[in-house]
């Protein structure tokens, strides 16, 4: 079994030119999984919403929610890096409000880090956390949370105007003390500059290969969500087909009396059924 990282190990990662792999989990079974095919971290995404709760967005999502499936990737994984990622409004009112939700990820759920989105409007928040003893990950880019701001969930810093923005930001969230940043739907020339230019590790979901690691979203690798797959997504299994067809021939074998056999049955116990037939007679007509 490999050793947890630490924030030191994935610093020592990046400086070696070591990618870390990087992955969203929500409950015990994927957990088990990730953590015995050897991923690095697991990110208890917000994206629950929509994969877990089938919402159409994150912004419903709530702290309570967030915490129960940490717990249970907690369980599922206790030697990987987990980053809890805090929902909508749980950090944007106040820096008290953020530090009293991301303290919940740590004592509640054992999580390793915590993630937020958000550029240099964030920083009161991220300083707040970090003061706190949390670690945390900057998240920019594509930051669905506010997407509505961003005119939908489209890729950012495709403009000379939004890359030195995003360059601005991810200067600002490592100055602020963040241990990491977390670059989503940006090109990878601009990724490829930010990871240079920062000392911290620059992850990436949907930023192309100059990245210090790559984020994806569990639900969409193994072909579970359904409802879209966005273009930085590579499908490695087809999860939906298997079970679907598994239930389908359940309800076949059912249906036709195939299932269940009597290898599926717990008999009585020897020397007893004699005696139930005979208690059984009093019953009949
Ligand atoms: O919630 C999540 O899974 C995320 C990723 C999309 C980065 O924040």
């Amino acid at each position: 079994m490999a050793k947890k990282k630490s924030i030191i190990d994935l610093r020592k990662m990046k400086a070696a030119g070591e990618k870390i792999t990087w992955l969203t989990a929500y409950d015990y079974p994927t957990a088990t999984f990730g953590e015995e095919a050897g991923l690095d971290m697991i990110l208890v995404g917000d994206s629950l919403g929509m994969c877990v709760y089938g919402y159409p967005g994150t912004t419903p999502v709530t702290m309570d929610q967030c915490i129960v499936h940490s717990e249970a990737v907690r369980r599922g994984a206790p030697n990987t890096f987990v980053v809890g990622d805090m929902p909508f409004m749980s950090y944007q009112i106040s820096p008290q409000e953020a530090v009293r939700n991301a303290g919940r990820f740590i004592k509640e759920a054992d999580v390793d880090a915590i993630k937020l989105e958000g550029g240099k409007r964030c920083i009161p928040f991220i300083r707040a956390i970090l003061d706190a003893g949390i670690v945390v990950c900057g998240h920019i880019g594509l930051t669905p949370q506010s997407s509505g701001q961003l005119g939908g969930h489209k890729a950012q810093g495709r403009t000379l105007e939004s890359a030195e923005t995003l360059v601005e930001d991810a200067l600002a969230i490592q100055q602020a003390g963040a241990q990491m940043l977390l670059l989503e739907a940006v090109p990878p020339e601009v990724a490829g500059f930010i990871r240079d230019l920062l000392a911290i590790p620059v992850y990436g979901i949907g930023a192309g290969m100059n990245t210090d690691g790559q984020l994806l979203i569990v639900s969409d690798i193994i072909g579970q969500f359904q409802a879209f797959t966005p273009k930085f997504v590579k499908k490695y299994a087809n999860i939906a087909e298997v079970v679907t067809d598994a239930i389908r021939q359940y309800c076949d074998e059912v249906r036709s009396g195939v299932f269940p056999q009597d290898e599926h049955c717990y008999h009585m116990i020897k020397g007893e059924y004699e005696k139930f037939q005979s208690m059984t007679e009093k019953y009949r007509k």
